[in-house]
C-alpha cells in the first residue's frame, strides 16, 4: 500500500525518516510536490506526485501535514473516496472541518512529535482506525484518546515537549557556565530528563509518592522545589498550558 504525504515540511520529514528506517521502501511513499519534497526525493529516491490529485488517486492512506491554516484548502476538491483514510497532524483542526473538506474519507487525528524520527514519539490519536496504524505505529508508543475533546487537551503535550527541550538547554547552559564542558553538560541534562521520564512512566506508585521519596526533608531537591514554588513556576506552567489549549480550541 502506498502512503501519501500531503505537506512535506518539518514534521513530515521526521515521519518519513522514521518510516524508511522502520523498513518501508521509498516507493511505498508518494510525496506532494512542495516544501522539502525535491530534497527527500533526491536523497532517498521517494517518488513525487505531479499534483495532489495524483497523490490522492494513488494512495488509500494519506498523512496531512500542512500548517493548520492550510488544512481545509489542501483537502478540498480532491477525489476522496470511502477507501481513503486521512491522518491529520494539523494542530487544532477538527474532524468536522476535515470531514467536510474531504468527504467521504475517514479521518484520524494524530499528534506526533519530532522524536518520531527515533521511533520515540508518544503519539496521541483519535479515533483509533486500523487502516491508519501502518503510518502511526512506527513512530513510537501510540496513545489512544477517548474523544476529540480529550485529544485536544492531550495535544498540549506537543508544546510541552518543546518547553522540556528548552529546560534541557537552560540547565545545560547553567552547568556549562559553572565550568563543565559543553558536550558533557548537554549529555548529562538530556539523560537526566530521559531518566526522570522513564521513572515516571515505569516506576510503581503515583507521582506524589515518587516525589516524596526524592525530596528528603532539608535536602537539595526540596530546596530547589521550594525556590521554584516561591517564584510561582507551577502557576506560570499552568498558564502556558491554558494558553496553548485556548489556541487549539480557537483554530
Ligand atoms: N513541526 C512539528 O514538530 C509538529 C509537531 C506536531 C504537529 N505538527 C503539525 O504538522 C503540521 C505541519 O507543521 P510543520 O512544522 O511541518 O510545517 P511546515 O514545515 O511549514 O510544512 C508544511 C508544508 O506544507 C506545504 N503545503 C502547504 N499547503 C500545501 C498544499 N496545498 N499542497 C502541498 N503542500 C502544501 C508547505 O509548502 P510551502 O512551503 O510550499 O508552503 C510546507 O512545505 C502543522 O499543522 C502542525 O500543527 C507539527
Amino acid at each position: 500500500m502506498t502512503v501519501g504525504i500531503l505537506g512535506v515540511g518539518h514534521l513530515a520529514r521526521s515521519i518519513i525518516v522514521r518510516l524508511l528506517d522502520s523498513g518501508m521502501k521509498p516507493t511505498d511513499l508518494l510525496l506532494s510536490p512542495r516544501g522539502q519534497a525535491p530534497q527527500l526525493a533526491a536523497r532517498h529516491g521517494i517518488p513525487v506526485a505531479a499534483g495532489n490529485r495524483e497523490l490522492v488517486e494513488g494512495c488509500p492512506l494519506v498523512l496531512l501535514a500542512v500548517r493548520p491554516k492550510d488544512a481545509v484548502s489542501a483537502l478540498a476538491g480532491l477525489p476522496w473516496t470511502q477507501r481513503h483514510t486521512i491522518v491529520s497532524a494539523c494542530a487544532g483542526v477538527t474532524i468536522g472541518k476535515l470531514r467536510e473538506a474531504a468527504p467521504p474519507a475517514r479521518i484520524v487525528r494524530a499528534m506526533p512529535i519530532t522524536a518520531c524520527e527515533l521511533g520515540a514519539s508518544p503519539t496521541t490519536i483519535f479515533p483509533d482506525i486500523a487502516a491508519a496504524r501502518p503510518l502511526i505505529d512506527p513512530l513510537g508508543p501510540v496513545i489512544v484518546l477517548r474523544s476529540e475533546e480529550e485529544f485536544e487537551t492531550a495535544t498540549v503535550s506537543a508544546a510541552i515537549y518543546g518547553w522540556v527541550q528548552d529546560l534541557i538547554r537552560q540547565s545545560a547552559a547553567w552547568i556549562e557556565c559553572h565550568g563543565v564542558e559543553a558536550e558533557t553538560a548537554r549529555q548529562l541534562m538530556a539523560r537526566t530528563f530521559v531518566a526522570a521520564g522513564r521513572m515516571a512512566d515505569e516506576a510503581e506508585g503515583d507521582m506524589e509518592t515518587i516525589l516524596r521519596q526524592l525530596a528528603t526533608p532539608g535536602g537539595i531537591t526540596e530546596l530547589g522545589l521550594k525556590t521554584l514554588e516561591r517564584r510561582n513556576v507551577s502557576a506560570a506552567w499552568s498558564e502556558a498550558s491554558d494558553a496553548v489549549l485556548a489556541r487549539l480550541r480557537q483554530s
